[in-house]
């Protein structure tokens, strides 16, 4: 799409390309579809596009019918095949951006970018929407499509950055309703990326440049990975000195200015938390020979959690007089959010090798989670029962999913270690 067009005649003939149909990449596509465009989903994942191909979705935000919906519009094809990329006028990148050793790893945006350079035309337009750190766009990801297309960026075609604000399970705060930054090499391209996010999402935020919109992005995942260091370390402090700190935090939030809560919990996971941060510290280092002394402190605090949440198992179980070697506990919800089956870096995971190494018998259960990276050395739980329950010698609530029956919970274990609040009771302990 040079200019951009929204009668529905040119929406269908500007075909967008949309790179990794993961839980970023998959809404995209399905308001793409929406709101007229003819889009290509392109995923190396065979399986995901055998299933979506097959009219069945593999995120929780996006129902079969939806999938369904894009197909029969004939507007919407699945594909693992590079040459359907062919003659894309607008390509978003939405590939993963995995920390490898500890360092950023950029091998997905690097193949995906040498996936479609050699579509790049005159007037097309590419827009990175991977989280990264800042100047990935101009210095490292325009280089790779100029250098295989032959093509500049900002002269010859247009490149932008867009982060991704997608809260996995959030109802009220969908891809449509949240507002979405843009931003573009130069000013042309700039107008064409909001042009194009103005047809998807009810409102777009232009930054004046690409390092810009990527440091917003870091900047609000650092924010809350900082603020929920700094309320498990006041949780873990608080507890010591026979302050309840969840008390606080409702007393604290009911300040109507310059407070917002945020909760203390068993560690962050996701493919956000985790990682970008240390995107951010990565390229301080690098660049300026400095190091980010909040990522270092939230990472180090956070990351101690699971080993925090284990010890207090044991704490618990020790006033029972029982030991965590042979003891049988049943872990609620692996999922490193709630309503989400997303179990990608949860926290869960070090918490059960720990238990596990301890010579607890682990069992799990998360009726989200269809296949969990532990399944062979725990025990999975399908029916959360009252005789499961009762049977347990300590249940910790790990993932606090809407739909788990908290009451059976609370009535039948005989020492629950929540680490969400969702219960109280005489055998219920907080974090
Ligand atoms: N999941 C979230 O909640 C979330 C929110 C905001 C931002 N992000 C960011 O968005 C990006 C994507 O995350 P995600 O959660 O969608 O990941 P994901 O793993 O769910 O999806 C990424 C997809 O890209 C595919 N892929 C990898 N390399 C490819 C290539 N060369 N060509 C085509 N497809 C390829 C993978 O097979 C996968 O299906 C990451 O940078 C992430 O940090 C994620």
């Amino acid at each position: 799409m040079s200019e951009q067009a929204s009668n529905p005649e040119d929406l269908a003939k500007t075909k967008v390309a949309i790179i990794g149909q993961g839980y970023v990449g998959l809404p995209v596509a399905m308001r793409a579809v929406e709101v007229g465009f003819n889009v290509v989903g392109f995923d190396l994942d065979v399986a995901k596009i055998e299933g979506l191909a097959a009219g069945k979705t593999h995120i929780d935000d996006i129902s079969d019918d939806d999938v369904a919906a894009a197909l029969a519009s004939g507007r919407y094809k699945a594909s693992t095949q590079p040459r359907d990329l062919a003659g894309f006028d607008i390509a978003v990148i939405t590939v993963p951006t995995p920390l490898s050793d500890g360092v950023p790893d950029l091998r997905f945006i690097e193949s995906s970018g040498n996936t479609i350079a050699r579509f790049v035309r005159p007037g097309c337009t590419v827009i990175l929407e991977s989280t990264t750190y800042p100047g990935t766009t101009e210095d490292y990801f325009g280089p790779i499509l100029e250098d295989a297309s032959g093509l500049t960026p900002g002269v010859d075609f247009h490149l932008g950055f867009s982060p991704e604000r997608i809260d996995p399970g959030n109802k009220t705060w969908n891809f449509q309703r949240t507002p979405k930054v843009v931003s573009g090499v130069d000013e042309a391209s700039l107008k064409v990326v909001q042009g194009f996010y103005d047809l998807l999402v009810d409102q777009t935020v232009a930054t004046k440049g690409t390092k810009e919109a990527e440091l917003t992005k870091l900047l609000e995942n650092t924010f809350r990975h900082v603020n929920i260091a700094l309320v498990n370390e006041l949780a873990i402090n608080s507890r010591e000195l026979g302050i309840d700190f969840w008390d606080v935090i409702d007393a604290a939030k009911t300040k109507p200015f310059g407070f917002m809560p945020f909760y203390p919990g068993p560690g962050v996971g996701g493919h956000c938390l985790p990682i970008d941060p240390t995107y951010l510290s990565w390229q301080f280092e690098r660049e300026l020979g400095t190091v980010s002394e909040f990522v270092k402190v939230a990472n180090s605090i956070n990351n101690g959690m699971p080993n925090h949440v284990v010890k207090r198992i044991q704490g618990g179980l020790n006033d029972r007089k029982k030991s965590v070697n042979g003891s049988r506990v049943l872990v609620v919800g692996v999922a490193y959010k709630k309503n989400s089956n997303d179990a990608r870096e949860t926290p869960a995971t070090p918490l059960i090798e720990q238990l596990n190494k301890l010579g607890a018998d682990v069992l799990v259960h998360d009726t989200w989670v269809d296949s969990y990276e532990l399944d062979d050395v725990v025990t999975r739980v399908p029916d959360l029962t009252a005789d499961i329950l009762e049977n347990a010698d300590a249940v910790v609530i790990v993932t606090d999913h809407d739909d788990l029956d908290y009451s059976l919970i609370t009535d039948s274990a005989s020492y629950v270690l929540d680490t969400r609040r969702k219960i109280s009771g005489p055998n219920v302990e907080h974090i």
